[in-house]
């Protein structure tokens, strides 16, 4: 069974409240997903290989350690993970990214791809799958779905916000996948909202209502 992980950090906190509030800006709430990306981001990559390699100190040379190989790829779900993604970048600026496509239709509550473009060699990537939202997991699980048809081997996923709901379902589709989160919220309202959660994710990112 995969591990879920519950950040308790006071500035994930802290910012996560900001958020929240209806109050806050699109120009903000954009900031402060792309930073809390980077606080989670240093935590979730914690479990990354590390391989032994020889250093040149200006005064002799030692062994040290570096991140192994082609080792990490960040895959946004569509379009709110997409915030995630600079903010991550920003401590693997050489990780590759790839992309899927995914939207909750509003009558069926169901995920719909309509998009995916992936990096050739993700069967040899840990991949960290991001978006801002697990509501009621059928997004976040299709989109794993989709990656192991495709080859991969090894996901994490990454939610600033998620559903007890949704934790169970990642947890039942997909017990091999950790998860990260920073909040872990009460439930699922009549709209499969999460309460108290911020609202539409990707509306609030884009300033699209
Ligand atoms: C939101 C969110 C997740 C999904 C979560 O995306 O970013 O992808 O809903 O809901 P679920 O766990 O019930 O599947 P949305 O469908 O609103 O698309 P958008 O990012 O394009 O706004
Ligand atoms: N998608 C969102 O953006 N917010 C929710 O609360 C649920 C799904």
């Amino acid at each position: 069974m995969g591990k879920v992980y519950v950040f308790d950090h006071p500035l994930i906190q802290h910012k996560l409240a900001i958020m929240r509030d209806k109050e806050t800006s699109t120009k903000d709430f954009r900031e402060l997903v792309r930073e809390i990306a980077t606080l989670m981001a240093y935590e979730a990559t914690r479990s990354l290989p590390l391989e032994e390699v020889e250093v040149e100190t200006p005064i002799c040379k030692a062994p040290m350690k570096m991140l192994a190989g082609e080792s990490l790829a960040i895959i946004p779900i569509l379009r709110a993970g997409l915030g995630m993604v600079d903010g991550f970048l920003s401590l693997v600026p050489n990780a590759r990214v790839g992309h899927i496509g995914m939207f909750r239709d509003p009558e069926t509550k169901q995920p719909v791809e309509y998009y995916c473009k992936l990096p050739e060699d993700i069967d040899k990537r840990h991949l960290f799958v991001v978006d801002p939202m697990l509501a009621t997991g059928g997004s976040a699980s299709a989109a794993i779905s989709l990656l192991k048809e495709k080859g991969a081997k090894k996901i994490t996923l990454m939610c600033l916000i998620a559903a007890p709901e949704g934790i169970a379902v990642i947890e039942n589709d997909h017990p091999d996948v950790d998860i990260f989160v920073a909040a872990k919220d009460s439930h699922l309202n009549e709209h499969a909202y999460i309460v108290p959660g911020l609202g539409d994710a990707g509306d609030r990112l884009y300033g699209t209502k």
